[in-house]
């Protein structure tokens, strides 16, 4: 494979809402010049048409399709930072995006510490051992002191940690933040132009008289001890613990105000790991491989109401991708031509004439490509690792106007496909039954049912709030199950059988009651 294009650094940013993951991406996107990737795009005229047609959706829809994925080029390398939706129940759509990312940046708020959202998507990077650089936030305003926020990452997430650097003083006390790594003290007063070098100033170390210039006596003082106390506890940096997911380098900093943004981009740039192997069958999908493959790990469904259009986002995990290439979608062995790929940028769009490993595009379908569907120039390759979560919540969706059937059905399809909601079908019954993580997705539901289909419907409750998939290798063991169970018996989407409980409690009794049945709370697209 050519070895000429930039590398990359494909990220997420993860955090709990709040702790200023909007800011901190506006901040890296600004740091980072956010410019188009030179030499990439070349059909400009193209280019700019594609462009229009975009922006006339995103503006009907109100929406911005653009901060799905923002890519910038900086210092010769290519960053592609993926959004992940901030709300706790769209945590399924998060998991997935999580999947396409080769590193994610945790942001803590330094008054707040470890929040839940924090862990969840911490817990589903460790699953994946995704190596995580941790920015503590907020520095400038009264916050947790720097020990007990370090030793809270230390314990609760069970990881090495390394400070990068260490604020003077916090909240009213803050005068500037120290870099360890290479001495250096960054002042605060510095304005949005200078934030790259502007109030940047190296010292010799903590006795370097220079530094004394620039902090009161309190400050460096207590800089001093802290720091000297902080070496002797923590560990030193080591890159192979933090590729491993073992180690977190930390910086503390302040997006707002522009304090270790720059050092966070550079870490990006100097630690974080490019592509990485990706899981497949029947072997992982290496980025040096030559045949393009990739596998989308979004969809966003309904840009244009008046069609069935909508923006699949693939992950490019090998070769080198040409726009026009046919690509095999697995499952279906079906070959589709990719003519309008697009490239996000950070606050445009283009037409993507390559891509490479690392990268992500968007493209353009008609409901043929579905979240977890591999394609390659491959028909041997199945990409892993993209599981469906059981729902936590069950509810049966009744029309209010019998005659929109076919309406909710094509509704709840593309829903489903968008990985908003799932659905069932009951061995009995005819109402079609939603799974949703979260009470907000039945919100949203409801909403586009009723602005994009104009179907009104209403969710009743139903007898059931969870579910699992079921297996065995015993075909008349599971056949016995399900008519043992007709009234608890589904269908999903692809015709896998799933049972449905009225809770975890019951999911528990009937797994132990019927060893030869396999229950599982994920599934994975295959
Ligand atoms: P989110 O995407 O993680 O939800 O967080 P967002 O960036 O929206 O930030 C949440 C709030 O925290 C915002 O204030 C933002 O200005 C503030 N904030 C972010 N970074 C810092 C920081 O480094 N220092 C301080 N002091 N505040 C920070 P808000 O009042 O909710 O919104 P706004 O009215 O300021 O926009």
């Amino acid at each position: 494979m050519s070895q000429t294009h930039p590398d990359r650094r494909t990220f997420a940013i993860i955090s709990h809402p709040d702790a200023g993951k909007t800011t901190l991406t506006e901040k890296l996107l600004v740091a980072g010049g956010a410019i188009h990737i030179a030499g990439e795009v070349k059909a400009r005229g193209q280019a700019r048409r594609a462009r229009s047609d975009w922006m006339k959706i995103e503006q009907q829809r109100g929406i911005s399709v653009t901060s799905s994925v923002m890519t910038f080029e900086h210092e010769g390398l290519v960053f592609n930072l993926l959004d992940t939706p901030g709300h706790e129940d769209f945590s399924e759509d998060t998991y997935r995006t999580l999947t396409a990312v080769d590193s994610a940046v945790m942001v803590i708020d330094a008054a707040k510490g470890i929040e839940p959202q924090t862990l969840k998507l911490f817990e589903v990077c460790r699953l994946r051992s995704v190596p995580i650089i941790t920015f503590i936030n907020k520095v400038d305003r009264e916050g947790l002191p720097p020990f007990e926020l370090l030793d809270e990452v230390a314990d609760r997430l069970a990881l090495d940690v390394c400070p990068m650097n260490w604020p003077a003083g916090m909240g009213g006390q803050f005068e500037g933040i120290y870099d360890l790594v290479d001495p250096a003290i960054m002042k605060s007063g510095g304005d949005a132009s200078r934030m790259y070098e502007g109030h940047r100033a190296k010292v010799a170390g903590l006795d370097d008289p220079a530094l004394a210039a620039e902090l009161s006596e309190r400050a460096l003082a207590l800089l001093k001890e802290e720091t000297e106390l902080a070496s002797a506890c923590y560990a030193e940096f080591d890159a192979a613990a933090y590729r491993n997911g073992d180690l977190t380098p930390v910086y503390f900093g302040s997006a707002l105000k522009e304090f270790g943004v720059v050092d966070l981009l550079d870490a990006l740039a100097n630690h974080a790991p490019g592509p990485q192997p990706q899981p497949a069958e029947p072997a992982p999908v290496q980025p040096g491989d030559d045949a393009v493959t990739g596998f989308v790990f979004k969809v966003q469904a309904n840009m244009n109401p008046a069609h069935r259009d909508r923006i699949a986002f693939m992950r490019l995990c090998s070769g080198k991708f040409e726009r026009g290439m046919r690509l095999m979608q697995g499952g279906t062995g079906k070959a589709i031509a990719i003519s309008r790929p697009m490239l996000f940028l950070a606050q445009d769009r283009e037409m993507a004439e390559e891509a490479y490993p690392g990268d992500i595009i968007g493209i353009p379908n008609h409901g043929t490509l579905r979240v977890g569907d591999t394609l390659s120039e491959r028909t041997d390759i199945t990409i892993t690792g993209l599981p469906n979560f059981a729902p936590e919540l069950l509810r049966r969706v009744a029309l209010v106007d019998p005659t929109k059937t076919k309406q909710l059905r094509k509704a709840l399809d593309d829903m489903a496909e968008e990985g908003i909601i799932q659905v069932f079908y009951p061995e009995i019954g005819s109402n079609m039954i939603v799974g949703v993580v979260g009470q907000l997705q039945l919100e949203v539901l409801i909403s586009r049912l009723d602005a994009e289909y104009k179907v009104e419907a209403k969710l009743e409750q139903s007898p059931w709030d969870t579910a699992r998939w079921i297996a065995s290798d015993d075909a008349a063991a599971l056949k016995a199950f399900q008519a043992d169970h007709r009234g608890a018996s589904a269908t999903d989407r692809d015709g896998a059988p799933v049972f449905m409980a009225k809770d975890a409690w019951e999911v528990g009794y009937v797994t132990q009651r019927h060893p030869a049945i396999r229950f599982t709370a994920t599934k994975e697209r295959v």
